[in-house]
């Protein structure tokens, strides 16, 4: 039962106050499990034309904040701002219509249907439909491995071969912004090194891009700005102006930088 005096005003479904080159502004959001807050008032930003990290210890909510901006998991508080525009409240696949498209950490695939067909079948929503055919072109040439296996189907692929088409299934939404939990997630360094180069030329498309992602490296190598979370707070944020300093994350995660 919601009382008539606890719903939105009519001015909620825009973001008056978010600056016109951000792309996802999220404030003070909170969310959580049963009892439980996971999130304690997270803010984050991020730019049209930026591509910024999320990095932090295992189980201090990285999954939990990108299930909590596609709507996967109800906000409990805060506000949600994608391209100017409020989506807290709107359910996830309209947030998906609007082009913020989350590759989640363990994508779910049918295992007997092929590549192309999960590929084909990913651009559902009206945008994605209208540009089908070239981005079908442009993913199979993103990831030549996929293209190769176009016809197999999904539950004979590698791990490696898998993350490539669940970012492949992302791409098939058409999206105005990308966040990905761990593409890296068992890739070997050479997968791992396609992988970086793929998504280096989709945010050179001018897609914003959210990178949740343990491998220091890889993320050092992507992304124009970091923040850390821990214990579902933003604790620190690195490289505003210029690129991220690897000494700086160093700091950042170990506490001293002469972590590892
Ligand atoms: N569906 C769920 N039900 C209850 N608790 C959950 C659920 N999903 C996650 N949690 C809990 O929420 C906390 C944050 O989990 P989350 O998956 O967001 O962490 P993470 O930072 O993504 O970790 P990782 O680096 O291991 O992927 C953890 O304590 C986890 O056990
Ligand atoms: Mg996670």
């Amino acid at each position: 039962m919601t009382a008539p005096d606890t719903a939105p005003p009519a001015a909620a479904d825009t973001a008056p106050d978010t600056a016109p080159d951000i792309a996802l502004d999220v404030r003070d959001l909170r969310a959580g499990y049963d009892a439980s807050d996971v999130l304690e008032g997270i803010c984050l930003q991020v730019a049209r034309d930026e591509r910024v990290g999320l990095f932090g210890p295992n189980g201090h909510g990285k999954s939990t904040l990108l299930n909590t901006i596609s709507r996967v998991i109800r906000p409990r508080a805060g506000r949600v701002a994608f391209m100017g525009e409020e989506i807290g409240q709107l359910p996830a696949q309209t947030i998906v219509a609007r082009g913020l498209v989350h590759v989640p950490q363990a994508n779910r695939l049918f295992p007997d249907m092929q590549i192309l067909e999960t590929l084909e079948l990913s651009a559902y929503t009206p945008r994605a439909r209208a540009a089908k055919d070239e981005t079908l072109d442009r993913v199979l040439q993103l990831f030549p491995r996929l293209a190769e296996r176009r016809r197999q189907a999904c539950k004979t692929l590698s791990g490696g071969e898998r993350q490539m088409l669940s970012i492949g299934v992302g791409l098939m939404s058409a999206p105005r912004m990308l966040m990905l939990d761990e593409p890296t997630l068992g890739l070997s360094p050479k997968l791992k090194d396609e992988l970086a180069e793929a998504i280096a030329a989709i945010s050179a498309t001018g897609i914003p891009l959210l990178l949740v992602e343990q491998d220091i490296a890889f993320t050092l190598s992507l992304v124009d700005r970091m923040y850390l979370i821990d214990h579902g707070a933003i604790s620190r944020e690195v490289g505003r102006s210029g690129g991220v300093d690897h000494q700086e994350i160093m700091e950042m995660y170990f506490g001293t930088g002469e972590g590892a």
